[in-house]
């Protein structure tokens, strides 16, 4: 399946033999792992990526859904280079800050913002907010949604979804983590009116569960549930926050109580990167002037919170999607239904039964017997074996995505109709060889 990675990818294997030595896995992070090992990159630009062998790649990975305007946007870059010579963290409060929550908090029309240094902080934070707010325990998610690694969110993401995420995570912190079926109302509402938890955290599009966007009616049903008892209601818009103009939220149309971003919130490219967005009254729970005493307040902060790179290159990236958020947003939308469309052709009459969800930028494929509409619906019939073989086809035809076992794509503003035909003729050859 993968002889042709092989023979094109030499430097890649030499390179993972010394990974595996300091690296667990050979790798940063499991995910960037794939068989026989991973490329390792050494450059990118646009919609590309290039490995240390030379071979180029259609990126539909985009730095884990970060890159919303493509890798290595140049007028970013300018910025931070600019701020390079001034600077990059102060660890001292900072004009970047300010311009950067100002951005933020327009953007996603919240009250208040704090930085984080990542997704899942920007989650850990909005759940202790949430309870403190409540004075509640229990925290309501959903099945498949990914919200970093912290504790108490560490149930429900994989299939089946049993068992606590990881080792080394006490049984009783995850106890009061509740798992609801994402899109499935009723299941929902019975839970959330006999847990009434302090939160209800949900993505607005699955991301890493596979680009299965929420169905409006849902979200809104589970507005009204976090109305009715009094729970504070979590967007998610970490992978999101900046694949719909204004963050999923204002394309849904539902507000929730606090918004947390992360990737794209740091201007992409950098560490640091996340936000926890909210209503002023959670938000002045953090108050260290108003509530003085340190056992009267939620605590929030960080060395590098707040540092001037990241705060400076998220503000750019922000005053570049305002500037033209028709043409970067009509864009982005346009080639994602191309792709779409052309997905949902290439198996039109094959024998693969294949089933393609998305919305926007975000785009999922999913080799099931129906159509998925929740992540149980997209692991519980899956064909992994082609959805391995998909992933080498590609791979060995320089499209690279990951992972081999959830064909989940993000696009950018960077990709051009060319990439997406390219990509989309290559699906098709993969289509017809599963008819012959
Ligand atoms: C929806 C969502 N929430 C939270 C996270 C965690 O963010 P980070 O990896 O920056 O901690 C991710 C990361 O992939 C994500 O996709």
């Amino acid at each position: 399946m993968w002889s042709d990675y092989e023979d094109r990818t030499k430097g890649s294997r030499e390179l993972f033999e010394r990974a595996k030595r300091v690296l667990p896995g050979g790798v940063s992070y499991a995910i960037r792992y794939f068989q026989p090992y991973p490329f390792y990159a050494r450059r990118a630009k646009g919609a590309y990526v290039w490995d240390v062998d030379g071979n180029r790649y259609i990126d539909l990975w985009m730095e884990h859904g970060a890159a919303v305007l493509g890798h290595n946007d140049e007028r970013i870059i300018s910025a931070v280079k600019e701020q390079l010579e001034l600077g990059l963290h102060f660890g001292w409060a900072n004009e970047w800050e300010i311009l950067w929550a100002e951005a933020v908090a327009d953007w996603f029309r919240m009250d208040m913002v704090r930085p984080t240094n990542s997704g899942t902080e920007a989650n850990m934070y909005a759940i202790r907010l949430a309870r403190a707010y409540t004075g509640r325990r229990a925290i309501v998610k959903a099945i498949g949604g990914w919200h970093g690694g912290y504790d108490a969110l560490m149930r429900g993401v994989h299939y089946p979804p049993e068992r606590i995420e990881s080792l080394g995570i006490p049984g009783d912190v995850t106890r009061d983590t509740v798992l609801i079926r994402y899109n499935d109302l009723e299941d929902a509402e019975k839970k959330i009116k006999d847990v009434r938890p302090a939160a209800v955290i949900v993505e607005p599009v699955l991301g890493a569960g596979g680009c299965i966007p929420a169905e409006r009616e849902f979200l809104k049903a589970l507005r009204e549930l976090c109305d009715e008892t009094g729970t504070v209601l979590i967007f998610d818009e970490v992978i999101t926050g900046f694949r719909f103009p204004r963050g999923a939220s204002n394309y849904f149309n539902v507000r929730p109580d606090i918004i947390t971003a992360g990737k794209a919130v740091g201007g992409q490219y950098f560490p640091g990167a996340g936000a926890i967005c909210g209503k002023e009254e959670i938000m002045e729970l953090i108050n260290h002037v108003k509530r003085p005493r340190y056992y009267e307040r939620v605590f929030h902060g960080g060395t590098y919170v707040g540092n001037a790179l990241t705060m400076r290159a998220g503000y750019e990236l922000i005053r570049i999607l305002r500037k033209d958020e028709d043409k970067i947003y009509g864009k982005m939308e346009s080639l994602g239904r191309r792709f779409i469309k052309g997905l949902e052709d290439a198996f039109s009459n094959s024998n693969t039964e294949a089933h393609v969800t998305g919305v926007g930028s975000m785009v999922g494929l999913h080799f099931t017997r129906e159509h998925p509409r929740d992540y149980e619906s997209s692991e519980r019939t899956k064909d992994v074996k082609i959805t391995k073989e998909l992933f080498y086809h590609m791979l060995n035809r320089g499209i690279a995505y990951l992972s081999p076992e959830k064909a989940h794509f993000f696009l950018s503003y960077a990709h051009s109709q060319e990439d997406i035909d390219y990509i989309i003729e290559v699906v098709e050859e993969f289509a017809r060889s599963k008819r012959q």
